[in-house]
């Protein structure tokens, strides 16, 4: 396998393990002072992705929002924000999205090798569309987005996604944090699906900090040889 950029996957979850409820309206998982966490965590990275049901549900605009992290990153030669990353199989992701219209960081779509062409020619002038191949593997995202220059990933959901970076082992630090409540639905998306993951009763992870943040919990996970304790 090729290089790949050090990957941290961030999430917030209720006390039994979903991400959302299951209707259409967001639910907020976290509060202010966790968002504000989150967003010190982007300006640090030079990439965030998303799964493409998370761009259509949430419609996310992914950007650094507090100014002086803004101007750091600047001052760095950086863009304002981290390059915006999503992955498609069908490739039915508006152009109109907060994902594409927001920021002046590059925007990256991964799609299944059948769709590129109808994606490219959907999506081309607002994003870079990449044949990711077919089935689209995180592997291969993960290695191609080192090629493009990108030494520090960060994933931000959905399950799907999360899945398949944990399973592949491809994730070097896991930002978990807990939010105070049930959903108590199952038809709401939980953290992740089913699935061989690398860390099972045999090989536990290494729990490397537990943060209390206001009325939710971080847990930080390392997950790999190259955790980066900063
Ligand atoms: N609490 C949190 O921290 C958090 C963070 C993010 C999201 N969420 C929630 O998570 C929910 C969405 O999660 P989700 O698991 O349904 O979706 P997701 O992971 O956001 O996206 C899944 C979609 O991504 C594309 N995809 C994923 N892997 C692929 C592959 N290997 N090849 C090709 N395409 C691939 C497919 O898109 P196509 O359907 O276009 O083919 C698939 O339907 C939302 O409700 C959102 O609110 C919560």
């Amino acid at each position: 396998m090729g290089e790949r950029p050090y990957t941290l996957l961030s999430c917030s979850m209720s006390i039994d393990g979903y991400l959302d409820s299951a209707t259409v309206k967001r639910l907020p998982l976290s509060n202010d002072a966790d968002f504000d966490r989150v967003d010190a965590v982007r300006a640090t990275c030079d990439a965030i992705m998303v799964g493409a049901a998370t761009v259509r549900n949430d419609n996310p605009r992914l950007l650094v929002r507090a100014q002086r992290r803004r101007a750091d990153r600047l001052a760095r030669g950086q863009r304002a924000s981290p390059i915006k990353v999503t992955v498609t199989g069908h490739g039915r992701l508006d152009a109109c999205a907060n994902f594409f219209t927001m920021g002046e960081s590059e925007k990256v779509v991964y799609c299944a090798s059948p769709e590129v062409e109808q994606v490219r020619d959907r999506l081309g002038a607002v994003a870079t569309v990449v044949d990711g191949g077919e089935p689209v593997g995180m592997g291969r995202i993960s290695e191609d987005l080192y090629e493009r220059g990108v030494r520090r990933l960060m994933v931000e959901g959905g399950g799907t996604v999360h899945t398949q970076f944990l399973t592949a082992d491809l994730v070097d630090e896991l930002h978990l944090v807990v939010a105070p409540f049930f959903v108590g639905d199952s038809r709401a998306r939980r953290f992740v699906g089913d699935g061989r993951f690398p860390w099972n009763p045999r090989r536990r992870a290494t729990l490397a900090e537990v943060r209390q943040i206001g009325d939710v919990v971080l847990l930080r996970y390392a997950l790999s040889e190259r955790f980066d304790r900063r």
